[in-house]
């Protein structure tokens, strides 16, 4: 949070969205971007980083691990590979702020060095289930100290050696899969993770892109440990999780008609157009290409009548973090929308059941929480206030649906925007919605 208070976004109610625009990088695969450069032998030049403070705080931590980086200039790295072995000891925490992804997947990379490192960040991420992790990479023979909870900060203490093991993961998690696999370049063996549903594949792809070989037989990833990676150029497309917001919001306000420019549609995350279209929206995906081993289109999206659904198991992994714009979108549907199986929804930056059920509530919409997903009534939305609790995706979703509300919407607590998607309010502002920012206290 900002010295001079906290930021607050007041949206006017009703206007739609149109124009072009390019939404900043993936975050997923920033992180993986700065982690897989770091390690590898030479130099890697990234296009299209997210320069979001959750992908910052990775590139600050591979700094305070001596790794040189050049950059951010405009999504600009150019990053100096220390080598596998070539991190240095930090000369303090590594503070991740908000930042999941750092944490989890950083856990797994130094489980393998051979010095002492601490993980911590802010009062969300400190809150948040580790043990998912901690479990498995201690069976890999990793020494973590936790809280008593299990929680962070994580202490890892360089250990002599790490061995491979065969995880059947408890919960559809890329992070947990992406912090085995990446501890699992360290270790001694194979090292295998199999998961119950498809999940984002971003770091498989990418260490097939540094040219390190990684094997998948159904839901089954291995690697084998010790190789090296090679670096490689990487063009970081635009992230679908932020262009979710804009897919929304075009479909819900009338005589909207955007495209979206240059969006990552790989199949582990097309989630939430898989969701919008069942549900009557006008998504068109155009000149679909290959960007560096992931997928991207143009998306162009225009105004559409939604209804309610039921929506389909398989595509709660694939649509994870839209969940809160697509809660937005069943308010808008004609009908009931009901969403089970998504209990991951409660341990994210917020519990994002109970945080987006108490927001629509507060603007009028019937929505009723349980205890694994939500059942949303469609109909009219009030204005209001909205606490976002600090929540990036909370604070955004709620913007997006003064596009459709009666009276303006004021959210609190929007500072954490910044994790994922700087810049948002000028180009939400720009394509349409009637948004300012300020600060109080
Ligand atoms: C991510 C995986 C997902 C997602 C998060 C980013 C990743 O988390 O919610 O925003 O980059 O691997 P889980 O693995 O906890 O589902």
């Amino acid at each position: 949070m900002s010295a001079s208070g906290r930021l607050l976004f007041s949206i006017d109610a009703g206007g739609c969205l149109s124009g072009r625009l390019r939404v900043p990088g993936d975050k997923s695969i920033s992180h993986r971007a700065v982690m897989l450069g770091a390690l590898a032998s030479g130099i890697t030049r990234v296009s299209g980083f997210l320069e979001g403070e959750d992908s910052l705080a990775t590139l600050r931590a591979f700094r305070l691990m001596g790794v040189d980086i050049e950059g951010p200039d405009n999504g600009r790295l150019r990053i100096q590979g220390a080598g596998m072995h070539g991190l240095r000891a930090p000369d303090r925490p590594l503070d991740l702020g908000n930042s999941g992804t750092s944490m989890r997947l950083l856990a797994g990379l130094m489980s393998g060095q051979n010095f002492t490192v601490t993980l911590t960040g802010d009062s969300s991420l400190l809150s948040r289930p580790m043990r998912r992790i901690t479990e498995p990479l201690t069976r890999m023979g990793a020494c973590i100290e936790t809280g008593s909870d299990g929680t962070a900060p994580l202490r890892i203490v360089g250990c002599e050696r790490l061995i491979g093991i065969d995880y059947l993961l408890p919960m559809a998690s890329a992070q947990v899969k992406s912090c085995l696999l990446l501890a699992g370049l360290y270790a001694e063996g194979e090292t295998c993770v199999s998961e119950p549903a498809p999940t984002r594949d971003h770091t498989e792809r990418m260490l097939g892109g540094f040219g390190y070989p990684v094997r998948r037989d159904g839901n089954r990833i291995c690697l084998t440990g010790r190789g090296v990676l090679t670096a490689t150029d990487l063009d970081i497309p635009a992230d679908i999780s932020s262009a979710a917001f804009f897919l929304v919001g075009a479909t819900i306000a009338e005589k909207s008609d955007l495209l979206l420019e240059h969006v990552g549609i790989n199949p582990t995350r097309n989630g939430v157009i898989n969701i919008l279209r069942l549900m009557g929206a006008d998504i068109e995906v155009l000149n679909a290409r290959d960007a560096g081993g992931e997928q991207v289109a143009d998306l162009r999206v225009r105004s559409a009548k939604l209804r309610g659904v039921r929506i389909p198991h398989d595509q709660v992994p694939l649509a994870i973090d839209e969940f809160p714009v697509l809660f937005i979108a069943a308010a808008c549907a004609e009908g009931e929308t009901v969403l089970t199986g998504a209990e991951e929804l409660r341990v994210k930056e917020s519990d994002r059941i109970q945080v987006m059920a108490d927001g629509l509530l507060a603007l009028g919409v019937d929505a009723r929480p349980t205890a694994d997903g939500m059942i949303i009534r469609g109909g009219p939305i009030k204005g209001g206030r909205i606490r976002s609790h600090g929540d990036h995706r909370i604070a955004m979703a709620f913007a997006i649906a003064a596009l459709r509300a009666a009276n303006p919407i004021v959210i609190e607590d929007c500072d954490n925007v910044n994790t994922s998607f700087p810049g948002f309010v000028n180009l939400a502002a720009a394509a349409g919605l009637a948004i300012r920012d300020y600060r109080v206290g």
